[in-house]
């Protein structure tokens, strides 16, 4: 996937991606991801894929540094960087796009790295999501 724009994601968040992908439990996919987020206070969260042996149950990267941030106390995600192992920038699945929205606007930024910590592509929510489904459409109740 392309870039679609140049912006330098935060060296701290990428550091912590790293960090983080280095502690990957991915016995089974042999797949290690590491994603770290910052919230509106500037606060850094980090989490890595935990996998399963009922495969299903396993969790990605993205949605472990989510609950580590709300954990924290953090309720608005502002920037996210993502750490693969491939060539191919790798961007957030589709449960955890629908996460990112949960906590974070349209705007929130979407850095992908590579083993290395280059910035491979950068997308806003909006683009990995658009028309998406939020927590404002629920308080447009409508009576059935
Ligand atoms: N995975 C993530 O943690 N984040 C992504 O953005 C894509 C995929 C994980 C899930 C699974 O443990 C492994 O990568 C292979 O799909």
């Amino acid at each position: 996937m392309d870039a679609v724009r140049q912006t330098t994601p935060d060296q701290d968040l990428i550091r912590l991606a790293l960090a983080a992908r280095a502690k990957a439990h991915a016995p089974y996919s042999g797949f290690a991801v590491g994603a770290a987020v910052r919230d509106r206070g500037g606060r850094l969260h980090a989490g890595c894929n935990v996998e399963n042996a009922a495969y299903p149950e396993g969790i990605c990267a993205e949605t472990a540094a989510l609950a580590a941030m709300v954990l924290a106390g953090g309720r608005e995600v502002v920037e996210v960087v993502v750490a693969g192992g491939g060539e191919a920038a790798l961007t957030p699945c589709g449960g955890c796009r629908q996460r990112l929205r949960e906590l974070g606007g349209p705007g929130l930024l979407v850095h992908a790295v590579d083993r290395d910590g280059r910035c491979l592509a950068s997308h806003t929510l909006a683009e990995l999501l658009p028309y998406a489904f939020g927590p404002d459409h629920l308080g447009d109740k409508s009576t059935p």
